[in-house]
């Protein structure tokens, strides 16, 4: 078993910075954050712009995800879907266009304002395959392997225990089920001024793990890395970001994992 790194900085300051930062991403997608948001984000990490028409317009502006992997889920009508970190819906709102009416799709997230903006542009428009959990993403109140995909975007870095959430990921899927997810990693380790930074944790940044490192995690929670594809349309945007991510190789991936 692979252990994460120990987090020199309290987890509760953590969780507090991480749900400010993400309070202000679903209530004023148009502030000032590290990284980009919306919709030509979205289309350039590959969202179809089709499918990016038939969702909410404002789930779309509070996009923080950081890489496209529906191609890779390849989810079916009728699929029973999990959205770890679901922020203001959009995965979730595809997902839904993707698995039909006789589908499910259930977004989990820590963050009141997210989860209640996604419930809020959910029931506005009908989206009838959609509910939307309070909860953490290494302890999931759903039951053992329930879901067909576990999809994710943007999330797992945050969490500062990354075996934790494998695991859970693991637990939730049924044999045979996939884990699909875009999340940033590193080409080398981070130093602990980075690491214990909750600023540019919260960021997406100091919480990445390295990439072998992220793909033993995975492993370990018992499942089958298919696929792991870089997405070079993916770059921070504020100074501090992007010398960390050019100094330690920070970068999106998206993944594909199957549980056997
Ligand atoms: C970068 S945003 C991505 C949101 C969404 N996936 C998207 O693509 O827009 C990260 C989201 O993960 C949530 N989050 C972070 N850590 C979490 C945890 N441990 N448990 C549940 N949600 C978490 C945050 O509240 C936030 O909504």
């Amino acid at each position: 078993m692979t252990h994460s790194p120990a987090v020199a900085f309290d987890p509760n300051d953590l969780e507090s910075k991480v749900k400010a930062m993400y309070r202000a991403v679903a209530d004023d997608p148009h502030g000032e954050f590290h990284f980009e948001m919306g919709r030509t984000l979205a289309e350039r990490l590959g969202y179809i712009p089709a499918d990016l028409d038939r969702i909410p317009a404002e789930a779309i502006e509070s996009f923080a995800g950081v890489g496209h992997y529906f191609h890779l889920a390849d989810l079916k009508r009728g699929e029973t879907v999990i959205d770890l970190g679901s922020g203001s819906g959009m995965d979730s709102f595809i997902a839904s266009l993707k698995v039909g009416p006789t589908g499910n799709v259930i977004g989990v997230d820590m963050t009141d304002e997210q989860r209640s903006k996604a419930e809020r542009l959910r029931f506005r428009d009908a989206f009838n395959n959609i509910r939307y959990l309070k909860g953490y993403i290494d302890r999931v109140p759903l039951a053992n392997g329930m879901a067909d995909a576990v999809i994710s975007n943007g999330v797992i870095n945050l969490a500062p225990d990354k075996n934790k959430v494998f695991l859970e990921a693991a637990r939730l899927l049924r044999p045979g089920g996939r884990l699909a997810l875009a999340d940033i990693v590193t080409e080398s380790e981070l130093p602990q001024s980075i690491v214990c930074n909750s600023t540019l944790w919260a960021a997406c940044i100091g919480g990445a793990a390295q990439k072998d490192r992220y793909r033993r995690y995975i492993e370990d929670a018992g499942l089958r890395v298919v696929t792991i594809e870089d997405n070079d349309a993916y770059r921070f945007i504020s100074d501090n970001a992007k010398a960390a991510s050019h100094k330690f190789g920070v970068k999106s991936v998206s993944v594909l994992a199957s549980k056997p």
